[in-house]
């Protein structure tokens, strides 16, 4: 059986940035994230009997090594759950730039995880698709659901899922700065390990961030969209100041993203509701009003150009297309 599943990608405000469990993928703190519905991966799997390989396309280019052995966590944990021993074909299309900090992996791994469960005909509750998503790749657990989304780290395999906070359809979007669709040097997975295992401000990032999480989630309940954006900027500047104390420190901040961030602060100074995040890539995100966001791309654009502005809406969760 061929199923095919759709999953957004998503970017996080307060950012999962650790892991205290590798091979699970359990984070060092939680995280909240809002899904977007501008990017998004399609995933076909089938479980075939003839194949005596898993084949792997992303964009109909035929993938081997580590892309493949990260898909092949997923198939591997399906085949367990299952009981299936067959191969995979896994046909995947990003409708995102891969590896270029749009969080192409988030939505990778959890269409994957849809589409390969749904194959096996393994019929799984949202909470167990979030945990077969982590495993794949940790900011994958949020994309299973729409709007905004709490990544709990939980205790354990079992407890640490995403779980819905907000539909977040309170005039929300967010503008996507491209400044460079390359794939980026240092990936998120070997970024966040250096600076968890040799960065001496790695600790106070943790201790911090769980008081920003109750503090965001105090402020989408209230609708506070100034304290959300505010909480959305410090955890983004928070995270990559953790990677300058890593040894070998390294920054995924390129010039043109000073100046995209200097940019967002005097639109926000003209009266503007915007603010910045970034993550592990130079490419900047400005959380906004969708009421202003058409005047803010054309601000923007004017400085980077009409094609390097991007407006995405609210995203759903995962879904099923065929
Ligand atoms: P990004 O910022 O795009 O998430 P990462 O370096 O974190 O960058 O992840 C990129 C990796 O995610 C790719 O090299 C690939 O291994 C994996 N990936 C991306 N898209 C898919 C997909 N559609 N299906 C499976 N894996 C994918
Ligand atoms: C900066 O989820 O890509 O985007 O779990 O190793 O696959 P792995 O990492 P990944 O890291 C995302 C890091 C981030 C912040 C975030 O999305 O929360």
């Amino acid at each position: 059986m061929k199923k095919t599943v759709r999953a957004h990608t998503n970017i996080a405000l307060i950012k999962y940035w650790g892991k205290r469990d590798e091979e699970l993928i359990l984070p060092m703190n939680s995280s909240l994230s809002l899904t977007l519905d501008a990017f998004y991966t399609d995933t076909s799997v089938r479980f075939d009997e003839t194949k005596t390989e898993d084949e792997f396309y992303l964009n109909d280019v035929q993938q081997t090594g580590s892309s493949l052995k990260k898909v092949q966590v997923i198939l591997d944990l399906v085949r367990q759950q299952s009981g299936i021993s067959h191969k995979a074909v896994v046909e995947s299309q990003n409708h995102v730039p891969t590896a270029a900090g749009l969080a192409s992996s988030a939505s990778g791994m959890a269409a994957l995880a849809g589409a390969a469960s749904a194959a096996a005909g393994l019929e799984l509750s949202r909470k167990d698709l979030s945990r077969l998503a982590r495993r794949g790749s940790g900011s994958a657990s949020r994309s299973v659901y729409g709007g905004f989304v709490e990544w709990q780290k939980g205790t354990n395999d079992l407890d640490s899922h995403a779980v819905p906070v907000d539909d977040a359809d309170w005039d929300i979007g967010m503008l996507f700065i491209l400044l460079n669709k390359k794939e980026k040097a240092v990936s998120s997975r070997e970024g966040m390990k250096r600076t968890v295992e040799t960065s001496p401000f790695y600790p106070s990032w943790v201790e911090s961030t769980e008081q920003d999480l109750i503090q965001m989630k105090d402020a989408i309940q209230n609708r506070d969209f100034d304290t959300l954006g505010k909480l959305t900027e410090r955890s983004a500047l928070k995270m990559h100041a953790t990677t300058l104390g890593a040894v070998e420190p390294f920054t995924y901040w390129e010039p043109d993203s000073l100046v995209a961030m200097e940019l967002v602060r005097t639109l926000r100074s003209e009266g503007f509701h915007c603010y910045f995040t970034m993550d592990a890539g130079p490419n900047v995100k400005v959380l906004c009003r969708m009421s202003e966001a058409k005047e803010l791309q054309r601000h923007l654009a004017s400085r980077f150009g009409e094609d390097h502005v991007l407006l995405s809406g609210i995203g759903e969760g995962l879904k099923e297309l065929s």
